[in-house]
């Protein structure tokens, strides 16, 4: 028997249960859509050739696909009439009868490891078998076709919950409908399959039979991780199986010397990657693509997603997106990295600060009240408390660009395009307009007027007025 092997992944199905304008294998677990899952574990094995059986919602489905593999095989089953009509469809789009085994899984069923295919796989082939089947023994049976053995507990055939006897229902391990078939057999079988049976559908589960009549060897592999043939139906199973998958990689991250304070609360997506002794505090939302390294410490309640974080940085109840923090930089509490967010060593990004398209040099901080826009700031230097870069005129983005080791004033607007030079201040309340060359203070706004006695002559009487004049009395004047 040829090592090669087709993978053909069902999708065709309406989802009806999920209630959804999404087509259901797009809705994602772990920050990627079930489809992904499914495809990813089936690539693991080395199959050469994928193909996906689409139907409902087709282009939807097609689309993410193909964005994930623009390898795979689209077949098309215009009308759903079973599993075995599926796969049916899905040997016609090769052309050719594949050789070598053909691995049949599902597009719904995202805990399925690529481990656990290349596994049965290994025992189809070793075993010279026609069909393999993947069976479990699920709590409630209910639903699922029954694996039926003979006295010495070979396989005979799967039996449909709606076709079983009551003798038959009472078996409790059964189909996880993930098989793996020898080709040639696999095209022999689908063609004569019938519709007989209460569902009139063309049941893929009856070429196990046909395999037991025509003499060949079928055997099981019998799963005891119960999660990972578990399909998703409706949203409450979409819940259920993301968190038995958050489950899987806080364990797994724990294991690689993460330390998670609340794995309930801490939420991973599959892509993000942890270096050793980062902590995560509860409220951790890690997702896409995020990546933190060595000795980095997040939340609690901080939600990062596609950002990468430097070691030893610590990121406070933060909300971030496509950004860049730098090795120990800290950030937060209470700051909002918008993408392009980018920091050096040693910055910081302080309390209620929101940045866009800006850039940190090393050691530069912006500690208080701040909103910074399209902005260079360079190595070392300090952003006054309250400091808002106007980067939009109305019609276009401009930038705001401070040298190194600058001093800007509290309650600075700096309105771009505006260039400050390295080494300069900014006094306090200034509106910069114009560009500051290096080493110069920049001062703006009126000089401050005070008219003694106002309070008393126009506000006679009042609390105020009141105070004033106890305070004046104090001091003698
Ligand atoms: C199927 C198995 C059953 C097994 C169960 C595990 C058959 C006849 N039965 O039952 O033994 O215990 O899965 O969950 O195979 N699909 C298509 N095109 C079709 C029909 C189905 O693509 O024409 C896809 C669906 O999108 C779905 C999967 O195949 O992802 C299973 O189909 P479904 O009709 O739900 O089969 P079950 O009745 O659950
Ligand atoms: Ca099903």
């Amino acid at each position: 028997m040829s090592d090669q092997v087709t993978a053909i992944v069902l999708a065709a199905g309406a989802g009806t249960r999920m209630r959804s304008r999404t087509a259901k294998v797009l809705h994602p677990i772990g920050g990627r859509s079930m489809i992904a899952h499914a495809l990813l574990a089936v690539q693991q094995t080395g199959a050469g050739t994928v193909v996906a059986v689409v139907g409902h919602q087709r282009d939807q489905v097609s689309a993410e696909i193909s964005a994930i593999d623009p390898s795979v095989v689209h077949a098309v089953q215009e009308e759903q009439r079973g599993t075995g009509h599926a796969v049916q469809v899905a040997l016609d789009a090769l052309g050719a009868v594949p050789t070598g085994t053909v691995l049949i899984t599902y597009g719904d069923v995202p805990l399925l490891t690529g481990d656990t295919l290349s596994t049965l796989l290994r025992e189809h082939r070793d075993a010279g078998r026609a069909v393999s089947v993947l069976t479990y023994r699920p709590l409630d049976p209910a639903g699922y076709g029954r694996i039926v053995r003979a006295e010495d507990g070979s396989v005979l055939a799967i039996r449909e919950h709606r076709d079983a006897s009551a003798d038959e229902l009472a078996i409790t391990e059964v189909n996880s409908g993930i098989l793996a078939v020898d080709a040639g057999f696999l095209d022999r079988a689908v063609r004569s399959l019938d519709a007989g049976n209460t569902q009139g559908e063309y049941y893929l589960t009856d070429i196990v039979g046909r395999a037991v009549q025509d003499g060949l060897p079928v055997g099981a592999h019998v799963l005891e991780d119960l999660w990972q043939t578990e399909g998703v139906n409706d949203r409450h199973q979409l819940a259920r199986l993301g968190r038995a998958l958050n489950d899987r990689l806080t364990r797994h991250w724990m294991d690689e010397g993460v330390t998670i304070v609340d794995p309930a609360t801490t939420w991973i997506d599959s892509a993000v990657q942890l270096g050793q002794d980062v902590t995560l505090l509860p409220g951790t939302q890690l997702l896409g693509a995020t990546v933190v390294a060595d000795g980095a410490t997040i939340g609690p309640d901080t939600t990062l997603r596609d950002v990468e974080v430097g070691p030893d940085a610590e990121v406070v109840r933060t909300h971030g997106s496509n950004a860049v923090i730098g090795a120990g930089t800290t950030v937060g509490p209470f700051a909002y990295l918008r993408p392009g967010t980018v920091t050096g060593t040693g910055a910081k990004i302080g309390t209620f600060v929101e940045t866009k398209n800006t850039r940190l040099g090393d050691g530069a901080k912006a500690p208080h009240l701040s909103y910074l826009g399209d902005a260079d700031i360079g190595e070392g230097t300090n952003i006054g408390a309250g400091t808002i870069t106007a980067n939009y005129d109305g019609v276009a983005k401009h930038r705001t660009s401070i040298g190194r080791h600058a001093r800007t004033g509290s309650d600075n607007v700096f309105v771009a395009p505006v260039s400050i030079g390295d080494g300069a201040y900014t006094a306090a309340g200034t509106t910069v307009r114009d560009d500051v060359p290096p080493g110069a203070l920049a001062v703006g706004g009126d000089r401050q007027r005070t008219m003694e006695g106002w309070v008393e002559a126009r506000r006679p009487g009042s609390a105020s007025a009141e105070a004033a004049r106890r305070a004046q009395e104090s001091t003698g004047e």
